[in-house]
């Protein structure tokens, strides 16, 4: 790889210890995928934040980064952590997992990472522009990223995004480019979408059956009138879990869509069946199973925390309900008066986390959500059954009796 006078004074350790260590990251991945140079960044987004995931060793490793020294130089934001980094103790999280967690937020602060923890960084602050070049780890933001915004990114891991944070650069390989960003298959969609669930559903569909036939072309999407930015993100979510997907375009909707067109030779269909399939597949828990209830995955826009206040407003929860979000758009909620009127209803605030990185594996039997993304990591991760619904409906099952 071609270095800069400026990256090989990193590589040899001239800004430090951690710096060095970012950099020999940096330079080994390029190496694997046969990029030339480095590429600017001009935002990260570092996932491997819960203490859950990370574990002692991951611990170790971040305070070692800031004891060496690292530092960000660009703007850089968190993944969502395993509790409410202010209010762990009502979401039931033990004291030891809340110590060792902090210690995890504290190494990233002293390395200049504001920690805003969320999977919507473009909600809180982090919110690139078309043809930006970020270094995001966090599937359904760099699906979102590349695809909705058209900014540039790789799937980073916890590590290389660190990495690019520490040095400001980006080896340029994969979605950098333009070659690689080009759509192989088209998609049509013969199906009325309405709801989060069913962008979710429908990005199961396609994911999975990308997957089945071997596909690994990103797709260009036909058939969709219109989405809402709320819709977008659950979809990112889920092609990305079920279709390991970094990127897709939708015509009409996606800015680089109309850069390319559809793609000549393969076709696949997805029917109104294919879309009811996958919902039904995430819904292997009876109704009156359900004892935990969550929506905001992705993190919840506050557009869907005022809906979600306006269908709780007087009224009583009955499980454990949680509403995941950043404290950015929690701060604003306070503000309109929406956080008083769920607090009311007895729903609780999980900010900075989510149902899937906190620490509950087997807490609960079933999870009802809108989100297809949640389903699979809660039964993957947390051994949870799941009911896929609609956002509204979601609502009323918090509110059933449990009789
Ligand atoms: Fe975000 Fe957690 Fe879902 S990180 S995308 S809310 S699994």
């Amino acid at each position: 790889m071609r270095l800069t006078n400026e990256e090989q004074a990193m590589l040899d350790g001239g800004q430090g210890q951690a710096t060095r260590k970012a950099m020999q990251i940096l330079v080994a991945l390029g190496r694997i995928y046969g990029a030339d140079r480095m590429l600017p960044v001009r935002s990260v987004q570092i996932a491997g934040v819960s203490y859950d995931n990370l574990g002692d060793a991951g611990l170790e490793w971040l305070s070692k980064m800031a004891d060496g020294g690292g530092r960000a130089c660009v703007t850089a934001t968190l993944n969502p952590a395993g509790m409410d980094i202010e209010n762990w103790q009502k979401l039931g999280i033990p004291a030891e997992f809340a110590e060792k967690q902090k210690r995890v937020i504290d190494a990233f602060v002293r390395m200049g990472v504001t920690p805003t923890c969320t999977c919507t960084p473009y909600l809180a602050g982090n919110k690139p522009s078309l043809g930006d070049i970020l270094a995001w780890a966090e599937s359904s933001a760099v699906c979102y990223a590349n695809s909705v915004i058209g900014a540039r990114t790789n799937r980073e891991g916890g590590p290389s995004a660190l990495a690019a944070a520490l040095t400001g650069c980006t080896p340029e390989y994969g979605m950098h480019l333009d070659p690689n960003r080009q759509p192989g298959v088209t998609v049509k969609v013969q199906a009325s979408l309405v709801d989060t669930a069913d962008f979710g559903a429908l990005g199961k569909a396609i994911g999975e059956k990308l997957e089945t036939l071997g596909h690994k072309a990103i797709p260009f999407i036909t058939g969709i009138e219109a989405a809402s930015m709320e819709q977008l993100k659950s979809f990112c979510a889920s092609i990305a879990t079920y279709g390991g997907l970094a990127m897709f375009h939708m015509q009409g909707i996606t800015p680089e869509a109309c850069d390319f067109g559809p793609p000549a030779g393969d076709h696949l269909l997805i029917t109104s069946d294919d879309l009811e399939r996958a919902r039904r597949s995430l819904c292997d828990a009876l109704p009156h199973e359900v004892d935990f209830v969550s929506l905001g995955c992705p993190h919840l826009s506050i557009h869907e925390v005022a809906r979600v206040a306006g269908l709780l407003s007087g009224k009583r929860v009955t499980k454990e309900f949680w509403i995941t979000t950043s404290r950015p758009v929690k701060a604003t909620a306070d503000q309109l008066g929406y956080t008083a009127i769920i607090e009311a209803s007895g729903a609780k605030f999980a900010v900075d986390t989510c149902c899937v990185v906190a620490p509950i594996c087997g807490r609960f039997k079933a999870m009802a959500t809108d989100s297809a993304k949640a389903c699979y990591y809660a039964y993957s991760k947390n051994k949870f059954r799941t009911r896929l619904l609609d956002f509204d409906r979601v609502i009323e099952e918090a509110l059933e009796d449990e009789t």
